[in-house]
């Protein structure tokens, strides 16, 4: 394999560093292209182009492969808790025994938050979405945390943040659901490990603890684990975009859930249930659906399909197609949406249209269904999508800050708007 590129450009050939990746990934290195040349390159929505090199995640989209720091997510979410697989992303290796002890205990130690942030909870709205909710909250808490907004922080500071933002993210959710419902605020138990207490702050009540189930603490460890992280995506480059100005990390993950909340990103899975209740209500026919997801002229798209990188299945849809069956099994539910969305999903896999953009369900295509069969309402669901990518962002910004390489993010543009415009004064003016 050549070590360089060249570029025939204004009849000058320039040559480029060629970048190899440990799992074979090829770039072409183009920081040096507008000093020699002048030029800059244009790729709108960053479709050919790499913001980094990172060694937490690794995903073939033709393959169907997602590793976190080189372990495969088939793997992990069957043998890991979601916090030692946070662990993993953000230190880079499964902790040992004392390791996680101390993780554990850091999370525990923090999962308060100060009494005064219940009043900005008790001024929203009851319909407000709990994702502008959590969104601001996170940024928020950085205003009881002063000593830790500084740029270079020491690691002890570093990981009190991280530990304090991982254990209060669930606090900050179960808040904003408790909000939208009228209910008290529930705190957390410090016997309960990390799902088990969120669970328990969602659905316990003053007048009836929370039964703790088994299958949903397992089945929302699964779902944490697999939202976990996912390379350079549309949230995790903005917590990268924010962090490189040296945003501290609460602002930098602000940013990251807002990202999140697009329909076209996180906010996929509500509009998946919405989707499909649609199409239950309507009576289940999946026909009017299709033609309209094919219908250029229609802006509906069937939510929950297609993906930038993945033109094969997405292998976290699969793993969670077939906790769908298990989860609603062991729970006793019935639910006439998990078969539309597999008679959905069959019909769409042999639509040419599909077939020929390799459309395939994404992660937010099942994930919802667990999500209502545990009782999550829908507009809940980019929430636990973001509580599951928390460690991923965190892990991200983490890697960029402590690169001593690190620049902050500013893309260049090609300029297409008017030329020597002449001023006209105001009186002048039609
Ligand atoms: C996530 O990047 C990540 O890693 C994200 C994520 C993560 O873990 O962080 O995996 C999480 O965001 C998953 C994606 C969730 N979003 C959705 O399910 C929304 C529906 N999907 C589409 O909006 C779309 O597929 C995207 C946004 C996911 C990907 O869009 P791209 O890569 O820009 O692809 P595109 O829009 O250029 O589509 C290519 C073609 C187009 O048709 P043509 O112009 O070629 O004729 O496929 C069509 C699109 O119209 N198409 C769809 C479609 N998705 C793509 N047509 C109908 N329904 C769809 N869902």
């Amino acid at each position: 394999m050549a070590t360089t590129a060249k570029l025939e450009l204004d009849g000058k050939t320039v040559e480029l560093p060629i970048v190899i990746g440990s799992e074979g990934e090829k770039a072409i290195d183009i920081s040096k292209l507008r000093a020699s040349t002048g030029f800059v390159t244009l790729d709108s929505g960053y479709m050919n182009t790499g913001a980094c090199t990172s060694a937490i995640t690794f995903l073939d989209g033709e393959k169907g492969i997602l590793k976190y720091r080189g372990i495969s997510i088939e793997e992990l979410s069957d043998k890991v808790s979601f916090i030692e697989c946070s662990y993993l992303l953000i230190y880079g290796h499964l902790p040992n025994q004392t390791e996680l002890k101390n993780f554990r205990e850091g999370i525990k130690y923090h999962s308060l938050i100060h009494e005064d942030m219940k009043n900005f909870f008790n001024t929203y709205p009851s319909h407000a979405h709990p994702m502008a909710i959590l969104s601001s909250m996170v940024c928020s808490l950085s205003a009881y945390y002063p000593e830790l907004l500084k740029p270079d922080q020491t690691e002890e500071e570093k990981n009190g943040t991280i530990t304090r933002l991982i254990s209060k993210v669930r606090v900050l959710a179960a808040f904003a659901y408790k909000r939208s419902v009228g209910h008290p605020f529930v705190y957390p138990k410090n016997e309960l490990d990390y799902v088990q207490n969120f669970l328990h702050m969602m659905f316990a009540v003053p007048a009836e603890p929370y039964q703790m189930d088994p299958v949903a603490v397992k089945a929302i460890n699964l779902l944490l684990i697999l939202h976990a992280d996912h390379e350079q995506n549309c949230s995790t480059s903005t917590v990268r975009m924010v962090g490189s100005a040296k945003a501290n990390l609460f602002a930098s993950l602000s940013a990251g859930i807002c990202a999140l909340w697009g329909p076209l990103h996180g906010g996929a899975n509500q509009e998946v249930l919405e989707m499909l209740e649609a199409i239950h209500a309507d009576g289940g026919g999946y026909k009017k659906f299709l033609d309209k997801a094919k219908d250029k002229n229609d802006p509906f798209k069937l939510m929950g399909f297609g993906h930038r990188v993945y033109k094969n299945f997405d292998p976290r849809a699969k793993i969670i197609k077939k906790a769908c069956d298990d989860v609603l099994q062991k729970l006793g539910v019935n639910d006439p949406i998990l078969e539309i969305a597999k008679g959905l999903e069959e019909t769409a896999l042999k639509d040419p249209y599909f077939i020929e953009r390799k459309l395939y369900p994404n992660v937010d295509f099942y994930s919802g269904i667990i999500y209502r069969a545990l009782g999550i309402p829908t507009n809940m669901f980019t929430v636990m999508f973001a509580i599951g990518r928390l460690p991923g962002w965190i892990a991200q910004w983490k890697e960029m800050i402590e690169d001593p390489q690190m620049k902050i993010c500013r893309p260049r543009q090609i300029y297409t708007g008017q030329t020597n415009v002449k001023f006209v004064p105001i009186e002048k003016r039609s």
